[in-house]
């Protein structure tokens, strides 16, 4: 982890806090490219990600935008309410699992709510290449928007397009004239909600984009990870040559940890692949938004900190 000071903290809207997190005195943090991500220590338990939303040419911070979500596990409620200006605070060096590539035609980035946040950064870069972009905000009709005077400044002012989430119709309308029938070697990028991205997605699809112009990313696993079905399942390592068993109230995570066997982890909701480990024998029951679906067939690899086991073992190489 490396120790950075929360030089800016600025409130965008009710929900929605921006922090920026400078290199300390006489230190560097490290380069990034636009899409990725930093882990952020909550407190001696809770390690968060978040995307970083400012631009890859500034050397010496990271802005991140932190919502105040009800429905969250902890982590920005705390943030919103103990993080303070010129606090140090510790992060990951950044992560990317949404890269931003090189393209020659017009990129359209379409963002929901807080998933905006890694497609400003894409368009910071984009504008530096002097690459031609559109940027689309979808957000909740409200009085003071976040993110609203950044994205009507420049580099995107005359490139943004933000959407008043009305209702489910209008958007539809709205977002598939801003997609539109494709265009040789186009490219969208999106980021928000899971039906939100799977909606672009269809929209694309229905005007011909093809699927390998199409990228997006999964800011949580919408897949419920814990039901009253879940089994117990036997967990063999294959290196250490000892086996852990894996309670029906616990994840596998939880288990080797219990067992004294620490595995590094971030997200723990099956999002990250931090956690990944490779499996020699058993079926896996997954569970996580990481792997594709051609991967999961393969019943090779599993993330302990959601997935479970079909089979009633796991062989796995540890
Ligand atoms: S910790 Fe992120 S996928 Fe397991």
């Amino acid at each position: 982890m490396i120790d950075v000071v929360i030089s800016e903290h600025e409130k965008l809207s009710d929900a929605v806090l921006k922090l920026t997190l400078s290199a300390l005195k006489g230190e560097q943090l490290p380069e990034f490219k636009a899409g990725a991500h930093i882990d952020v220590r909550v407190n001696d338990s809770i390690v968060r990600q978040y995307s970083i939303c400012s631009a890859a040419s500034a050397k010496d911070a990271y802005s991140i935008a932190v919502l105040n979500d009800p429905n969250s596990r902890g982590g920005s409620m705390h943030i919103h309410r103990e993080f303070k200006a010129g606090q140090i605070v510790q992060i990951s060096a950044p992560r990317n699992l949404f890269e931003l590539g090189e393209h020659s035609a017009p990129v359209l980035l379409i963002g929901a709510g807080i998933g905006i946040t890694p497609l400003l950064s894409m368009g910071y870069t984009l504008a530096e290449r002097g690459q031609d972009f559109t940027i689309c905000y979808l957000h909740k009709p409200a009085e003071h928007v976040a993110f609203q005077s950044e994205l009507l400044s420049e580099p995107f002012a005359g490139k943004s397009v933000l959407i008043p989430a009305v209702n489910r119709q209008t958007t539809r309308q709205q977002l598939k004239s801003l997609i539109g029938e494709y265009q040789d070697g186009q490219h969208v990028y999106t980021c928000g909600p899971a039906g939100f991205m799977e909606l672009v997605f269809e929209l694309a699809d229905v005007q011909n984009w093809p699927s390998q112009s199409l990228h997006k990313e999964m800011f949580q696993n919408d897949v419920d990870n814990s039901t009253d079905a879940d089994k117990s399942f036997t967990l063999h390592l294959t290196k250490s040559a000892c086996s852990v068993q894996v309670s029906a109230e616990q994840t596998a995570l939880e288990a080797l940890d219990e067992a004294g066997i620490e595995i590094d982890a971030s997200c723990e909701q099956g999002v990250c692949g931090t956690c990944l480990l490779k499996v020699v024998d058993g079926k896996v029951d997954h569970r996580d938004a990481y792997l594709t679906e051609e991967e999961k067939r393969l019943h090779n690899q599993f993330t302990p900190c959601c997935s479970r086991a079909l089979s009633s073992s796991l062989s796995i190489e540890l």
